[in-house]
């Protein structure tokens, strides 16, 4: 038996999969065959869904009735509200999304899909004093997301930028949370057992909660002659500066470049200033660790897309879930075809084997 320790099973091949494809050196990100620059953009939430679930893009059709089938998913997270208690009464959506989520008694994709962004627009509007705001069945699921979070009817422009976000983050191989998903999966338990676990994954911040603090960086530093000085001190209390670096890419991450496009398209007033601290950041990361490229991941320019979009910073993370859960959905049906159980081992490094424990009696204190 090999008894290789690989603690953060970096280059472990778990899973077979057809979602997505990631060419880290030459920063490459296929879904369903598509380079994700030419999905984005072009491409609703519904049309992902069925390309990662079906394996093709949707026909007009298909299209309509995945618009139908999301649509009725949200309704089923509105009526889930009446239900839930203080279950979204958390000050982080991630907590409110598990704890909201995990109420659900409906198991198919569509529904798990169409109730997150429910939950997740409903936790904002909870913690801003709001009542929620019921589905529109008419909308496509990004614009009315929008709609349900802010009580504003997405502009076109707005609803194409949130759809290319939701669109581009919508699956990325065998990420913490993706594999957490399909962990669960293989046990023989359900869709939203595996949604909620995968949730817990993502709302770590080396994983979706970067960015947060990612903007928060982008404002404190404030105007350009800060970002080095800003920068450095980080790096020389031992921080990690968020949205750069990423185990799989060695080069910029190509859902970077989408997103920075989309937030220069919307007139983010933030890019320039942005762009200036990746290049900054990039320089002072490749100063200290000269072996280790370490460039812009996905967060980055998640912080200013979102911000250009109107989101509020602590409704980035859950809205990275809104999108991932397609994703996460996918994996499920397609770890559940594999029929197997994901079961690794540890390396035993405890003490010895000891003799006996004294004799006591279970009362005794
Ligand atoms: N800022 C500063 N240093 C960083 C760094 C960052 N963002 N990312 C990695 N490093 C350093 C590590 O401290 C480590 O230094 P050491 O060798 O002196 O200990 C070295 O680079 C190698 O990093 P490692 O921990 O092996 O990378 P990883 O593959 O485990 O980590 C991330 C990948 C994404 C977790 C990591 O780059 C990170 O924490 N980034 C910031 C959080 C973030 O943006 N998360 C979103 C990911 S999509």
């Amino acid at each position: 038996m090999n008894n290789e320790l690989n603690a953060g099973l970096e280059g472990v091949i778990a899973a077979e999969t057809t979602l997505s494809y990631i060419d880290g050196n030459d920063g490459v990100l296929l879904l369903g065959g598509y380079n994700v620059e030419n999905l984005a953009g072009h491409t609703s939430v519904e049309d992902v869904c069925a390309l990662l679930w079906t394996g093709e893009l949707a026909t007009v059709e298909q299209r309509a009735q995945l618009q139908r089938r999301l649509a009725a998913g949200r309704a089923a997270g509105y009526e889930l509200l009446a239900h839930i208690g203080d279950a979204l009464d958390h000050d982080d959506g991630m907590a409110a999304l598990r704890s909201g989520l995990a109420h659900l008694r409906q198991d198919d994709p569509a529904t798990v899909v169409g109730a997150t962004a429910t939950i997740a627009a409903a936790w904002w509007r909870a913690r801003n004093g709001q009542a929620a705001l019921a589905p529109d069945q008419h909308t496509y699921h990004a614009a009315d997301y929008y709609r349900m979070a802010s009580g504003r009817t997405a502009s076109e422009a707005t609803a194409r930028a949130l759809a290319t976000y939701l669109v581009t983050v919508s699956d990325h191989g065998l990420n913490a949370s993706t594999f957490t998903a399909r962990t669960v999966a293989s046990t023989g338990s359900d869709i939203v057992s595996a949604v909620v676990a995968a949730i817990g994954a993502l709302k770590g911040p080396l994983h979706g909660g970067a960015p947060g603090p990612v903007l928060d960086m982008i404002v404190a530093i404030a105007s350009e002659d800060r970002a080095e000085p800003w920068l450095r001190d980080r790096l020389a209390n031992g921080e990690r500066i968020m949205g750069m670096g990423h185990r799989v890419y060695r080069v910029r991450d190509p859902r970077a470049a989408v997103f920075e496009t989309a937030a220069a398209d919307l007139g983010s007033g933030r890019i320039a200033l942005a762009r200036h601290v990746e290049a900054e950041a990039s320089r002072l990361l490749a100063e200290r660790h000269p072996g280790r490229p370490l460039r812009a991941n996905v967060e980055f320019y998640t912080a200013v897309l979102l911000d250009a979009i109107g989101l509020q910073p602590a409704q980035f993370a859950p809205t990275f879930a809104v999108g991932r859960v397609v994703g996460w959905c996918a994996h499920v049906a397609e770890q559940v075809r594999s029929g197997r159980l994901i079961r690794p081992r540890a390396r035993y490094i405890g003490p010895p084997p000891r003799r006996r424990p004294p004799q006591r009696s279970a009362s005794s204190s």
